[in-house]
């Protein structure tokens, strides 16, 4: 293996073939050809590594991984928690979950146990204990892989106290709860913690600041549930690097707290590629925005852990992927940070759930099928691209996706309760920089803002505590910031800040939001270049300039009141017509920019393209402008790698800069679906 490879390959569960050991020969054999080099192994292996309880037998896996050892294949090794062996919920029932309605679940699935259980965390503590011990020091066995996409509630006894617990760790006092969850409405007071039960449809769900803790506590029990695995692993003498897969647009955990306890963040990439007509350009950019959570999460390269190198099996609609799909989905991965680029599964399984889901060795068996063309063709690209590898990417532009404000926002029963559209709106922000072909990083309310230029954080509902001081600071300090509609509204308790909104930054954005309204599906407002226009600020005109006569906005229509702040936008219906809907303030040497509506994709496009064009943030490539272009940059210490993608349907010609093509068309011309890997030597001086 090279010094600086990408890690390629998948999960592997060879446990399901233990009687039929020619199988490993094939895998083998088939695994080399496709340049795999890499199986995560283990993943829902409890059943086979303690047969019974007390009864360990890892001499299967060790000699499988011997094997793979032996012909250069690697292992991410997994800890059994995703799954528990029958003999486990029967002796101990405890481990089995409850649900709100304090029903407790039968056997079956997976992450259906309690990660309060005393017993459960014994009992994962003693396997992973071996696991380390026996196989842990391994030469073959590169990543630990704790358990496998973690998730879920539970709200048996165990977590009701639990969760007490850590009220009171919290608050100390019941009247210090009772102060910070407003429970005087409704009468609600608590007499004491033991009262306290987690939210529920047969009881509590009107105590906002309820639903908020114990979202934070199931993540955080499940944090810290992670975190002992890892403990009894090093308990065990093993150092190996930890990851744990993550998920797409999952909402449980805050990832961002979770990655403090890993070395390597890693996730599950399932894009609907190929979605009702929308073409692969849409899910690009979706995906484009999870890649760089996760790469935010550490701010380094990470793995992509999973993705379906043929249909899926759970969608509303198992659609294959067209030619090309699985190389650019990977590249994809490789050109936002990923070291790895990796499938679910190697082989696919015969029975149950799984037994119809893409993976890189059909049924069949042959290597002359499409699918595992397609995957040798990828492995060949990430094998002569595979100096990227430990890449950094640095990026001028930040936009704040932040857990605990998406919790408190969903559940506020505010605005607009058939969907405040959140995500998409840190989306649309995201989309504007990365078609400037802008590196954009995501990070959460905690997030150093110091090193960039240029920040959106939309929706900032929920100020967590010094986040208003740190924008604040960022734009006294020459940064751009932009806010927008429905933010600085609640403390980090759900509790309404006094004094008009946005919390702490009045003088910032030079103005005070008042009301906001909520619109119907069907109904939408314009927002527009009125005569308030650019109110004789002179140097926002060039950014206008750039602008349309007037864009569409829906859903949530804010209602602000300028002090200081100029309009530059207003509002074209309704009894709101001319009142400011983009606004701009100046503040110490930076730039505060108000938006007030959810606005088209186009306005944050336009906009940010005249701000950033304007500022000089960062290295704009034009031609990410272009339908479907995707544009990244990585570095090390010595280069510059420029990637290229065209998610497109049409072919497009790009210019690429000047440098040695490690992958893709000298000539810059890509086919839908085609990509372009450059590396640039970087100027010695
Ligand atoms: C998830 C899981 C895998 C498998 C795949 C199927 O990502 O981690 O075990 O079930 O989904 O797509
Ligand atoms: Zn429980």
């Amino acid at each position: 293996m090279p010094e600086k490879y990408l890690m390629h390959g998948g999960d592997y569960n060879p446990e399901q073939w233990l009687a039929m050991p020619e199988i490993l020969d094939t895998d083998i054999r088939r695994f080399k050809e496709a340049k795999i080099n890499t199986a995560s192994v283990g993943v829902f292996s409890w059943s086979k590594l303690e047969p019974k309880e007390g009864v360990y037998d890892f001499a299967w896996l060790e000699k499988i991984i011997d094997r793979l050892y032996e012909n250069g294949i690697y292992v991410n090794l997994a800890t059994p928690s995703g799954a528990r062996p029958h003999w486990m919920a029967d002796r101990y029932p405890e481990v089995l979950r409850v649900n709100e309605q304090r029903q407790r679940n039968l056997f079956g699935a997976r992450h259906n146990h309690c990660l309060t259980s005393p017993v459960y965390r014994e009992k994962v503590r003693q396997i992973n204990t071996e696991l380390a011990r026996r196989l842990g020091g391994h030469p073959g066995v590169k990543l630990w892989h704790i358990s496998n996409e973690y998730g879920g509630e539970c709200h048996c006894p165990l977590c009701q106290e639990a969760f007490r617990k850590w009220l009171e760790n919290k608050y100390k006092t019941i009247e210090a709860l009772n102060d910070s969850w407003c429970t005087t409405f409704w009468s609600h007071t608590y007499d004491s913690f033991s009262q306290v039960e987690s939210p529920s449809t047969l009881g509590e769900r009107s105590v906002l600041a309820l639903l908020l803790d114990w979202k934070r506590f199931s993540s955080d029990q499940t944090i810290d549930f992670m975190g002992q695995e890892i403990a009894a692993l090093r308990a065990a003498g093993s150092d190996k690097p930890v990851t744990t897969n993550l998920m797409y647009r999952f909402n449980d955990i805050d990832y961002f707290k979770m990655a403090q306890k890993l070395d390597i963040a890693s996730w599950d990439s399932y894009p609907e590629w190929h979605r009702g007509g929308q073409g692969e350009w849409e899910a690009a950019q979706e995906t484009a925005f999870w890649h760089d959570v996760i790469y935010g999460l550490k701010q380094k390269p990470f793995l992509l852990m999973e993705s379906c190198p043929g249909a899926t099996n759970w969608q509303a609609v198992s659609k294959l992927k067209k030619p090309g799909m699985v190389e650019a989905a990977s590249l994809q991965s490789i050109a936002h940070g990923a070291d790895g680029a990796m499938y679910f599964q190697l082989r696919k399984s015969r029975g149950s759930a799984e037994k119809f889901h893409g993976a890189v060795i059909d049924h069949y068996d042959g290597n002359d099928t499409r699918t595992f063309q397609d995957v040798c063709r990828t492995g060949d690209m990430l094998f002569g691209i595979g100096e990227v590898a430990g890449s950094r990417k640095k990026a001028e532009a930040a936009v704040i996706y932040d857990w605990e404000n998406r919790w408190a926002m969903e559940n506020s029963e505010g605005p607009r309760n058939i969907g405040l559209h959140y995500q998409e709106s840190v989306e649309k922000s995201h989309r504007a920089l990365r078609r400037l072909g802008l590196n954009v990083d995501v990070v959460d309310q905690n997030g150093a803002l110091d090193g960039y230029r240029f920040v959106a954080a939309p929706m900032q509902y929920l100020f967590r505590e010094g986040f208003a001081q740190k924008i604040r600071e960022f734009v006294a300090g020459g940064g751009t910031f932009v806010l927008t509609y429905w933010s600085g509204v609640v403390d980090e308790n759900d509790r309404c800040f006094l004094g008009g909104r946005p919390y702490g930054l009045r003088d910032v954005f030079g103005l005070r939001a008042e009301e906001i309204d909520g619109l119907y599906d069907q109904e939408e407002n314009r927002i527009c270049k009125g005569p308030a226009s650019c109110g004789g600020q002179e140097e926002e005109t060039g950014i206008l300039e750039g602008m349309q006569e007037s864009y569409r906005c829906q859903y949530l229509c804010e209602l602000v009141k300028p002090d200081t702040a100029t309009p530059l936008m207003v509002y074209g219906e309704d009894f709101y017509a001319g009142m400011p809907a983009l606004l701009v303030n100046a503040f110490g040497k930076g730039k505060a920019y108000y938006v007030c509506a959810d606005a088209e994709q186009t306005f944050y496009d336009d906009l940010y393209r005249g701000i950033v064009r304007k500022a000089g943030i960062g290295v704009v490539w034009e031609d990410a402008a272009l339908e479907g272009v995707e544009i990244t940059v990585r570095e090390d210490a010595e280069n510059t790698y420029f990637f290229a993608q065209n998610f497109g349907r049409q072919g497009v010609r790009i210019r690429i800069p000047e440098g040695a093509v490690l992958f893709g068309p000298a000539d810059g011309h890509l086919a839908p679906l085609g990509g372009v890997v450059v590396r640039m030597k970087k100027v010695e001086n």
